[in-house]
């Protein structure tokens, strides 16, 4: 049973690693994102309600499109906040490709206005500049408020019968897929 479970086990991770590997999670380094940072620089701050050309990108992971205080954004942002749209890592990946397809796609709509023209076509850099922005932001994301959620729940004690120790193998290598 334990080497049955293992094998199980190896080929969720294997199947884990071809997920990631493919590009769906953000695997970036946030150290050298800090440095690239710099190629926001010039139009974006992280400080708090220090915009630029940009709005600031002070806690932008977890934030609703559009709200920075202060900041004029172009409709489009404002209409895509609005409909739900809060960046993830993720999400900022793929807005960073190509803004302006960014919200034709999110929006469903080709009237769509943005003053940030600028392509950022390496991947790495994207990345490496999603997992800094994500490594500062102190907003609550998705993925922690599902884990507290499962602290809490095993606090209470009732899930700790002896059965579940070999599905938690299980869910475990569930959970690393899920928040990739
Ligand atoms: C040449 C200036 C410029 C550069 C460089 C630039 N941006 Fe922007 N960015 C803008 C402007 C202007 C907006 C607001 C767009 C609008 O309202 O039309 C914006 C908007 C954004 C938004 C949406 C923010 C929100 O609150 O919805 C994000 C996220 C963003 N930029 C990230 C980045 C990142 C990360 C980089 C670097 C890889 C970057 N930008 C580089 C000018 C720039």
């Amino acid at each position: 049973m334990r080497f049955i479970n293992s094998m199980l086990l190896a080929a969720t991770l294997s199947l884990t690693a071809t997920v990631a590997s493919g590009g769906a999670f953000a695997e970036g380094d946030p150290e050298q994102g800090e440095k690239d940072f710099r190629r926001c620089g010039a139009c974006h701050t992280v400080d708090e309600g220090v915009n630029r050309v940009g709005p600031s990108l002070f806690n932008v992971i977890g934030r609703q499109a559009g709200t920075a205080p202060d900041y004029s954004f172009s409709d489009s942002y404002v209409t895509a906040g609005e409909q739900g749209l809060i960046w993830t890592e993720e999400l900022l990946i793929t807005y960073l490709e190509d803004p302006k397809a960014f919200l034709i796609e999110y929006l469903g709509t080709d009237d769509v206005s943005t003053k940030m023209r600028n392509k950022f076509r390496k991947l790495e850099l994207r990345e490496n500049i999603a997992a800094y922005l994500g490594s500062i932001t102190t907003n609550e994301l998705p993925e922690d408020v599902d884990m507290s959620e499962d602290a809490e729940m095993s606090e209470d004690g009732e899930m700790s019968d002896d059965d579940s120790m070999s599905d938690s193998d299980a869910e475990e290598s569930e959970d690393e897929t899920s928040t990739e």
